[in-house]
């Protein structure tokens, strides 16, 4: 705009003024001021324009910006470790065609241990484990993500196909592997003719979309209360791959030098657990599995000490999410 209208030889104005003198004598000063008058007027227009371009710019008038530069890195926040985790199991889950089901931290009793086949007398309920609520002799903070299997199939019919997850909470002295609040992801299928091999199945999709496409599963019998079979599962080391017969696992800082590590419960529902929520075990059959966010962090990030996941320093937390 400057050049069009003010430039030397060729701007409008410039024009003009040159054509001062084949005006009358006489005329000569009234086209002169108007000439001037103009000039002036497009001079403070175009300083103006400028003006308004820097102020939104967020400049001043001087500072001349480059917008074509990439930008200056914003202090934007991440997730936290353990959040970003939960929404990548989540994520694998939702593609694998599950709902995600929310259940109370404040459980009843009778859905954290009864219902689940856990009985009157088992240690797990000792006052030393749990987490009771003064006032409220049915309520507890729920020790596991298991009793949302029971509060899920009381409400639905199956076929159901779950995963919750969230807080639980028991009276631990806190180290590096305990915490008396921690994560887990509860999973639950029921549905007619399941089988042990879905199960398997399952989980091993999980495990190789979450740790890496060529991990190796070990199921080893296990004890819960609310699944029969019942299965402790591990997965091959992903950092010495050793479960394969890859490597050597010699002193491999993940898994010990096991070449395994462990990473979940699991099971089939055990028939009382689905009668106590109103489904009948001899139409239906499920699996069920339970997993520590924390301990997947652990493992998956090399975490020494889990309380590090509670700490809020952002020299550990802002490397991650
Ligand atoms: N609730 C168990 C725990 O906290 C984990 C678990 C094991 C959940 C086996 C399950 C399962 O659903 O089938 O230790």
């Amino acid at each position: 705009m400057r050049e069009r209208y003010l430039g030397r030889k060729k701007g409008a104005v410039s024009q003009l003024l040159a054509r001062l003198k084949e005006f009358a004598p006489a005329d000569k000063p009234r086209a002169g001021q108007a000439v001037n008058g103009l000039k002036a007027f497009i001079e403070a227009s175009l300083a103006a324009a400028l003006e308004r371009r820097a102020g939104d710019a967020g400049g001043s008038a001087s500072a001349w910006r480059d917008h074509s530069l990439p930008p200056s890195e914003l202090p934007v926040g991440r997730l936290h470790l353990i959040a970003d985790i939960q929404r990548r199991i989540e994520d694998i889950f939702l593609q694998l065609g599950y709902e995600i089901a929310v259940g109370p931290e404040i459980e009843l009793e009778d859905y954290n241990f009864t219902k689940l086949n856990i009985p009157e007398h088992h240690p797990a309920r000792d006052e030393q484990d749990t987490f009771f609520l003064e006032g409220h002799d049915d309520r507890v903070l729920r020790t596991h993500t298991s009793p949302m299997q029971v509060r899920y199939m009381l409400e639905h019919k199956p076929p159901l196909k779950i995963i919750s997850p969230g807080k639980a909470f028991r009276k631990d002295d806190p180290d590096a592997t305990h915490s008396p609040c921690f994560h887990q992801v509860e999973g639950l299928l029921v549905e007619r003719g399941i089988r042990f091999s879905h199960l398997k199945g399952t989980l091993e999709a999980f495990c190789r979309s979450f740790f890496g496409p060529d991990i190796v599963l070990r199921f080893r019998p296990g004890y819960f209360p609310f699944t029969e079979p019942s299965a402790e599962v591990d997965i091959s080391c992903f950092m010495c791959r050793s479960g394969q017969g890859a490597i050597q696992a010699g002193d491999c800082r993940v898994c010990k030098g096991s070449g395994w590590l462990e990473i979940l419960g699991s099971g089939m529902v055990h028939p009382r657990v689905l009668g106590n929520c109103g489904i009948d075990p001899e139409v239906y059959s499920g699996f069920a599995f339970g997993l520590g966010i924390e301990r997947v962090a652990m493992i998956k990030y090399g975490v020494p000490d889990l309380r590090l996941l509670y700490e809020n320093d952002l020299r550990l937390l802002g490397q991650f999410g």
